[in-house]
Formats: C-alpha cells, structure tokens, sequence
C-alpha cells in the first residue's frame, strides 16, 4: 500500500503548523541553473501557481508576470500565505482544489507545480485546459533517491518513475536538476525536519541538503 508523503507529515503540518511548513519551504533555493531554465521556460503574462502552499515561490516568481493566480486546497496555508505575500498586489489567491480550477479556458500562460501531489490525470487535464495556446506548464518533483529524500520513512522511486512516466506520456519532457534545501542553523534543520520528515533530531547533522529534482515542461501547441 502506498503511504500518503511517503510516511512523511508533511500533510499533517499544512494543518496543524503552517509557519513550521512556510520555514521549509523557505530553505528550498533553486539552484541558478534551474532557475534560469524556469524562466527560459515561461510564458510572461498570467502565471497560475498550483498547489503554492505559503507562496513563498509564487511571490518570488511574481516579479516576471503581469499577474499571477495562486491556488492552494488547504486553507490555513493559504491564509499564512496571504498574510505573508497579500501586500503583493500581483497576486491572486484562490483556495480551491487542482482538479477544479475555477479558471476560465485559455487564460493561462504559464503554470506551473512546484512539489504537488494531486490526481494526477484531472489536474493535467485541468491544466490543459486553462493554458493558453503558446502557454507553458513546469512542474518540479522528485526523481530519484538522494541526501533529501533518503530521509522518508517510506520513499518510493518506483512511485516516483510512474509519476514521471505520466507526465511524459502527457507530452512533457523532463531535465534533470538540483534544489538546495538550506536550513539557516543547525536548530532549525533538526526541528522542522523533525516535525516535517519525522526523522529523529539527533540524525540531523548538517544544514544544507542537495535535492534531485525532475523539471518537467509542457507547451501547448
Ligand atoms: C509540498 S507542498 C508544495 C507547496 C509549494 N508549491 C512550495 O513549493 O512550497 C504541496 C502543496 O500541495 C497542496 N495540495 C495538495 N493536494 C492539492 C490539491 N488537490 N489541490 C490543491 N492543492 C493541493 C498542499 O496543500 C500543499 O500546499
């Protein structure tokens, strides 16, 4: 049986602590690579951020559109993230599910997932549906086993390679890249991985964590 978050909490924080959630979010840094390519790949204008959590990245991404719908399902999230980010008047939060976009057909430019977990045929679909033609969508994932995701309880590249399969069989091509997962103190790293990961403080023992992930692009013809 396939274990929500890999028996990780994080589900259970989004609730329960999401200043805990918008700490960890904050420490994952884009390396220049991956963040160059994220805007090669873009389409400025409307960007919808599915699935943005404390929209730590949708405020940062912000700067390269006009205006910019953030949607995220969990409504104490979203709530943190209006208080962080509402002084932006680029964005627009919209708390709702991904398999429901409460957006029109083709009003989109760009969308982009960054570490989503969703049904993942409705939500593609979802997406295809509001991109515009000419639009993009990325999406940023796991993909393989690494000094991050060793630390799941449960993790599972076998799940991993069938999500990535998916997107690929729905027209995205996939690049390999890293995210830097950089705590600011060791109190800090071995806190919120605690209580995020569920792994024990004293198997913290450093600040920074290299994360593989999986860029996967789309544009609509
Ligand atoms: C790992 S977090 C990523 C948050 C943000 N994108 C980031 O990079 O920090 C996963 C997010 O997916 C959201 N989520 C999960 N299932 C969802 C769904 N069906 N519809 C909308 N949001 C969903 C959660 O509430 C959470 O904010």
């Amino acid at each position: 049986m396939t274990k929500r978050g890999f028996g990780t909490n994080f589900h259970k924080v989004y609730g329960s602590s999401p200043e805990t959630y918008h700490t960890f979010s904050s420490a994952e840094r884009f390396s220049l690579r991956l963040g160059k390519r994220i805007q090669e790949l873009s389409s400025s204008g409307v960007l919808l951020d599915i699935a943005c959590g404390t929209g730590h990245k949708t405020n940062l991404l912000s700067k390269s559109f006009e205006k910019v719908f953030a949607l995220d399902y969990s409504a104490p999230l979203l709530t943190l993230a209006r208080q962080k980010y509402g002084r932006n008047k680029k964005l627009n939060f919209l708390g709702s599910t991904a398999t429901h976009i409460p957006l029109l057909d083709e009003s989109v430019d760009t969308a982009l997932v960054t570490w989503g977990s969703f049904p993942l045929s409705q939500t593609l679909r979802e997406i295809k549906r509001v991109l515009k033609v000419g639009g993009s969508a990325l999406r940023i994932g796991a993909c393989v086993e690494d000094e991050f995701t060793a630390l799941f309880p449960s993790f599972d590249i076998k799940r991993i390679n069938r999500i990535n399969k998916t997107f690929i069989s729905q027209g995205f091509v996939i690049e390999h890249h890293e995210v830097i997962i950089h705590f600011k103190n060791l109190k800090e790293a071995k806190e919120i991985l605690n209580k995020i990961v569920g792994v024990s403080k004293e198997s913290i023992t450093k600040t920074v964590f290299k994360h593989k992930v999986a860029l996967c692009y789309y544009k609509r013809t």
